[in-house]
């Protein structure tokens, strides 16, 4: 099972410390939303196994962090000044504005050609649509006025520009050869029309990037590769096949730079009646060919004139092994940190019933995302040496895994809300421990439990997590 809707998950996180709505005290801020204790586990968790699976056991990667705030020209020359927008349209009735592109068509009473309608009010009465540039301004410098045209500078609405213009950078200091990629976790902003669906879509997020760099030719067949990879990651973190979906972006859908661009949708809305609707986008797999490389160097001509007169590189790259100058295709696949979350924490969502009848929430997290491994828990805290034998075991854990240490129920209120964390197990002291050296350890998923020796508790728990932890 998963979650039924998005607003469980909210009120989960809410709950148990995941995320909460960001400045509440002052009222909210439309989109905005922060980490709580068990969330900056968690996406830490998500960042992590990407990082591990992208870079470290791969032999063909680097990684980078590059700024937030890059040289303006940036923006000019990969072409989102120009094209990064939304079509905008304000409806005259109830000042709402709203995404031309996302509002829903209905046939006219008349049974002539379809009209729009305001979702927010019903009204037909809307402005044509135009262009709204997605980045955001801010400027540089103490003393730079805001309508300054020579301070103005952008929060990046994507990491991947600092990659490319850090190619060469990369490529030469760690005397790379194609095909290779470059990966990049970190923040980006796009002042969104609509923002909204809880962390789905919010005008600040997070990224994880990778540009791979291959020959001409080679693009087509290298970007299947990294869709099926990038699909069979989901998996392996535990989400389900039957909630993961390809969709292959038609021509009037592709960014500026994309030949072809496949995303892998997960089911974030499965409430919804109809079918279609209930996908959205977790990941997108673009093929960008050379469009940045070659939007950034200073040498390609058209009509024998620059193209780029402002860049001082040439972000070619010379084959030894074919001796041909290209400039490399660019294999990308983009997933944002906050919908990974999202969806890792909707696709393990469950409920069971007791045998007393009550419900319960159990958060079925792989181990690796799970934001607590392990939780000790005392049978009796009015007892000084099964709450002193407890802690001790929490210290001897914490250096190897997440283990917490938790006295403030009962035992089974305390198994109930490790379950709904998603702490794959509990340990529990008893009295019986102080005599044979052994605790209980309970597994999440089965409930059930099993006598373990203190002296083999630490590699019982790694073996059965299944990770380096
Ligand atoms: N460099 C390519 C690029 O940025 P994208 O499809 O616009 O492509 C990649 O973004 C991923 O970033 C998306 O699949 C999504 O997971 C995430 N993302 C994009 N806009 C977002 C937003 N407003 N809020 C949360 N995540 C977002």
């Amino acid at each position: 099972m998963a979650a039924p809707n998005i607003e469980t998950i909210v009120s989960l996180s809410k709950r148990r410390g995941f995320v909460f709505p960001s400045s509440e005290i002052y009222g909210g801020l439309g989109s905005a939303w922060d980490y709580g204790p068990l969330g900056v586990e968690l996406s830490n968790n998500v960042k992590q196994a990407w990082w591990r699976w992208m870079v470290h056991e791969r032999d063909d990667m680097e990684g980078i962090d590059s700024s937030i705030i890059l040289n303006r020209l940036v923006w000019k020359y990969s072409g989102h000044e120009e094209t990064f927008s939304d079509p905008l349209v304000d409806c005259r009735e109830c000042k709402s504005r709203l995404r031309a592109d996302k509002l829903e068509p209905t046939l006219s009473e008349s049974g002539g050609a379809a009209v729009y309608k305001c979702p927010n009010c019903g009204s037909t009465d809307l402005t044509e649509p135009r262009p709204f540039n997605l980045m955001f301004r801010t400027t540089i410098g103490a003393a730079a006025e805001e309508d300054d045209p020579t301070a103005l500078a952008y929060l990046r609405p994507e990491t991947a520009q600092g990659i490319f213009i850090n190619f060469l950078n990369v490529q030469t200091t760690m005397r790379r050869k194609i095909p290779f990629g470059i990966a990049q976790i970190g923040k980006s902003f796009r002042n969104e029309v609509t923002p909204g669906n809880f962390i789905f879509r919010t005008r600040e997020f997070e990224q994880m990037e990778m540009e791979y760099f291959v020959r001409p030719g080679e693009d087509e067949r290298v970007h299947q590769e990294w869709i099926d990879y990038c699909h069979q990651w989901f998996l392996d973190l535990g989400i389900s096949a039957a909630n993961l979906r390809f969709y292959e972006q038609p021509k009037e859908e592709l960014a500026h730079y994309a030949k072809r661009t496949v995303d892998i949708h997960y089911r974030f809305f499965p409430e919804r009646a109809e079918e279609e609707r209930q996908w959205d986008e977790l990941m997108g797999i673009a093929n960008r060919t050379d469009f940045d490389l070659m939007a950034h160097s200073k040498k390609p001509e058209r009509d024998g004139e620059r193209v780029n007169k402002e860049s001082t590189e040439d972000l070619s790259y010379f084959d030894e092994a074919t001796k041909e100058r290209y400039y490399p295709y660019v294999i990308e696949p983009a997933a944002g940190v906050n919908r990974t979350v999202l969806a890792v924490l909707m696709d393990a969502y469950s409920e069971k019933t007791t045998d007393k009848g009550e419900k319960r929430v159990i958060l079925k997290l792989h181990p690796r995302l799970a934001p607590i491994k392990v939780a000790v828990l005392p049978l009796a805290k009015n007892k000084p040496e099964i709450v002193s034998t407890a802690k001790g075991i929490r210290k001897s854990l914490q250096p190897t895994m997440r283990a917490v240490y938790d006295d403030t129920g009962g035992i089974g209120k305390l198994y109930a809300r490790q379950d709904e964390i998603g702490t794959p197990f509990c340990v529990t002291v008893d009295h019986q421990t102080l005599e044979d050296e052994a605790v209980t350890v309970r597994d999440r998923d089965t409930w059930e439990q099993e006598r373990v020796k203190i002296s083999e508790l630490a590699e019982h728990l790694r073996k059965r997590l299944g990770i380096n932890c």
